[in-house]
């Protein structure tokens, strides 16, 4: 089989260099150059997947993955399957900008030869693969949609960081826009992935499977977030009731915490929406969610005698997860907002960010300096060792992700609140 992978992010690059390690041909495209000389040299261009850096080197030493910035040459070649993966970029309100997607289409199009399966894995809005790509492929290649060539939808169900061991656990959905697509992309995926390979009979219902699964995390979280708050109000501390719940088979309750972040959570939910308007779980789950980064500061203000107003409080993490050096929808940035709107002087620390870049995203870098109060936004592993004494003057402190030690800091004097435990 002979493959080419356009965007060798995150996720398309370990997909290229797993297709290579099965021994097909693989070309990768990118409109980076750096990025395609990096992967030329055998070098990973990002940090932080497993296994990266050792199967590039046996890809591209055994020549058979290459990278190039020129998409429409290296399909024009004569692909057998062409997986894209371009990012669809969305606004602060997840509404999607497909300016990117309709590029790569646009470039691959123009290079595409009878035979082909082009297979979209990125995640769209249902009804994205049918209505929008295939025309479009259709009209710039001059070829006949579902005759010469098959567009098939195939989401990244994969988590960075383990995505080799994802790709080979969890079943490859593949939805096409005709029978004889789906089977052909059914067929090729099953010649580099050891996962089953699993027919959804349209692109359509591959679409909604993946806003199904993250629309569905985003709705159990806000559920776990309900509780929390109740447990708040009452004192009860709502970890141990999710573990009880959670200890007979029907009850998957998932943990409360000050934000959902990421490209993808609080993103697809809206994709959801943006086609089905009249579906209110999604939607409400979405402001509750959209609401905790408030609420973990109203929780700080009722520790503080004195209110927020000119208080001098660290954002503690970035990142919209431990451990990722990812900003994007983190509720570090609706944190700083209601702290600034309660008067307080938001400062900002994670240890993957360097002050200039924290400065960049908008935050004022803390300095070291005295300090009122904190609140944890991400679970980065480093923080479950902060002591009160990290810390100069914090007088309270909101754990957002249940991940300090409170008896670290209450010995002290600290004032500590965990969202859904009972005050310390
Ligand atoms: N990262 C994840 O955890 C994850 C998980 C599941 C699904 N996804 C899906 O994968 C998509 C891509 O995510 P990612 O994490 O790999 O993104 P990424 O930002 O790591 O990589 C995107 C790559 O696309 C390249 N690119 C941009 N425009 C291009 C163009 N016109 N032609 C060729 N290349 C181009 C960029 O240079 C970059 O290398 C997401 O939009 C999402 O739908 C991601």
């Amino acid at each position: 089989m002979r493959a080419v992978v356009v965007a060798l992010g995150k996720i398309g690059l370990p997909i290229a260099t797993k297709i290579a390690l099965a021994g097909h041909e693989v070309t990768g495209t990118d409109i980076d150059s750096r990025v395609v000389d990096r992967v030329n040299r055998a070098l990973e261009p990002f940090p932080g997947e497993a296994g990266l850096q050792d199967a590039l080197e046996r890809a591209v030493g055994e020549g058979r993955l290459r990278a190039t910035t020129d998409t429409t040459a290296a399909v024009a070649e004569g692909a057998d399957l062409i997986i894209a993966v371009p990012p669809l970029v969305v606004d602060d309100q997840a509404r999607p900008d497909f300016r990117v997607l309709d590029s790569v289409v646009a470039d691959i199009a123009r290079g595409l030869r009878p035979g082909a399966v082009v297979s979209v894995e990125t995640t769209l809005p249902v009804g994205t693969t049918r209505e929008r790509i295939a025309p479009a492929m259709s009209e710039l290649s001059g070829l006949e949609g579902e005759r010469d060539f098959f567009t098939v939808h195939s989401p990244e169900r994969v988590y960075s960081g383990r995505i080799f061991r994802d790709l080979d656990t969890y079943p490859k959905l593949v939805g096409g826009l005709s029978p004889e697509g789906e089977r052909r992309a059914e067929e090729l995926y099953g010649q580099f992935l050891d996962a089953e390979i699993r027919g959804m009979g349209s692109a359509e219902a591959a679409e909604l499977t993946k806003l199904a699964e993250t629309t569905y995390r985003d709705v159990n979280i806000a559920l776990a977030n309900e509780f929390a708050r109740f447990a708040d109000r009452t004192g009860i501390d709502i970890g141990k009731v999710i573990d009880a719940a959670n200890s007979q088979p029907f009850s998957h309750v998932h943990r409360p915490g000050i934000a959902v972040g990421g490209h993808c959570i609080p993103v697809y939910p809206r994709f959801l929406l943006a086609g089905d308007p009249e579906a209110r779980l999604p939607a409400a789950a979405r402001e509750i969610n959209q609401g905790m980064p408030a609420y973990a500061v109203e929780l700080l203000e009722e520790l503080l005698p004195d209110g927020l107003a000119g208080a001098r409080v660290l954002i503690l993490g970035v990142s919209y997860r431990g451990g990722v050096k990812e900003p994007a929808f983190s509720g570090a940035f609706g944190v700083a907002r209601e702290l600034e709107r309660r008067g307080a002087r938001p400062l900002a620390s994670d240890p993957l960010y360097e002050p200039e870049e924290l400065r960049a995203l908008g935050f004022e870098p803390w300095d070291g300096g005295e300090l009122d109060a904190a609140i944890v936004q991400a679970d980065h592993a480093e923080y479950s060792r902060l002591t009160s004494s990290d810390l100069s003057g914090v007088r309270a402190i909101v754990d957002g992700r249940g991940v300090i030690d409170p008896a670290r800091w209450t010995t002290s004097g600290v004032r500590v609140r965990r969202i859904g435990a009972p005050a310390e």
